[in-house]
């Protein structure tokens, strides 16, 4: 029976830890990835590459050959549910067993975003194919303190109002893929993943303040400002839009329950903000 798990996002931050935690617990791993160069870069030679790209379904074949197992990490583009349903197929076809894809928390029945649109739309693509699954619904990423909105100016600035959420660190959500992809008792389960606690902006920059020793502070902001300091920073007016909606949601504290998924899964209690805050401190030093 095919032993190989085939992980898509691997140069990505999610994908990239489920790929060396997956290659350190002993399975053969290969990593689908658009970019040899990045690959490598983050893996050394270690890890076994193989081309893969979600808007060319000619390179399913080749990275789905010998699979059996799939961490799968939907592309975040307008075309998500389309090009994703077309690679759950073509899964199917090649014989893989189970998939555990990367959703969201909030991917339920009738989610009021985009994208948790999309990630629903892609779940029930999933259950329909007859395929073993798994769903990871992680909350809000500590890390998009790095990616999207870090601090400028001695500021963070978000239209969250008094808003809170149970950000969880990728690192948790990587840590719960690996167990999944590598253990029984998994199939047809659903884990929303979060933090160990809901933080407000507020608290956020208290903590990376003192984790760094210097004044970092909350700007609540109007929504449309955030949205006009998103477009003049060149995002996409659909990403725009999409981020907005989560704001909105977040603003409204809808994501602040805490759920014990992380440790009933890994065993192990959730990262904290402030670990992930010593952890990335050089990120925080400035800006
Ligand atoms: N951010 C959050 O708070 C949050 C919360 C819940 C769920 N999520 C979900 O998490 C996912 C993002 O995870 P992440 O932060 O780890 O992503 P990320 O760091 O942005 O990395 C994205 C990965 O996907 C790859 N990729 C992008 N387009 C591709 C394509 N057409 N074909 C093949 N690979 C492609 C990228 O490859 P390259 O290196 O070649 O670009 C990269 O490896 C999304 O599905 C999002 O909805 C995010």
């Amino acid at each position: 029976m095919a032993k190989t798990v085939l992980v898509t996002g691997a140069t990505g931050m999610v994908g990239c830890d489920v790929t060396k935690q997956l290659s350190r617990k002993g399975p053969a791993v290969r990593a689908g990835v658009r970019d040899r160069v990045k690959a490598r870069k983050r893996f050394g030679d270690e890890i076994d590459l193989v081309p893969f790209d979600f808007e060319d379904v000619g390179s399913f074949g080749g990275a789905l050959d010998g699979v059996g197992k799939v961490f799968l990490l939907p592309p975040l583009i307008p075309s998500q549910v389309e090009l994703t349903n077309a690679f759950v197929d073509a899964a199917k076809r090649a014989g893989v067993r189970h998939v555990v894809k990367l959703s969201a928390i909030g991917a339920d029945a009738a989610p009021p975003f985009t994208v948790g649109k999309w990630h629903a739309a892609n779940e029930q693509h999933i259950r329909e194919s007859g395929l073993g699954f798994t769903f990871l619904r992680p909350n809000s990423f500590m890390q998009n303190f790095i990616t999207y909105f870090p601090p400028r100016d001695g500021a963070i600035y978000l239209p969250w109002g008094n808003g809170t959420a149970s950000f969880v660190d990728t690192r948790d959500v990587a840590s719960v893929a690996a167990d999944v992809l590598t253990s029984d008792g998994h199939e047809g389960k659903i884990y929303t993943l979060t933090g160990p606690v809901a933080l407000g902006i507020a608290d956020v920059t208290r903590i990376l303040a003192g984790a760094t020793g210097r004044d970092i502070n909350y700007v609540d902001v109007p929504e449309a400002d955030a949205r006009n300091g998103m477009l003049q920073a060149g995002i996409p007016t659909w990403q725009v839009d999409a981020l907005l909606e989560l704001h909105a949601i977040n603003k409204q504290s809808c994501w602040s329950a805490v759920t014990s998924d992380v440790e009933k899964v890994t065993g192990k209690p959730p990262i904290d903000f402030a670990q992930f805050a010593r952890d990335h401190v050089e990120n925080f030093r400035s800006g």
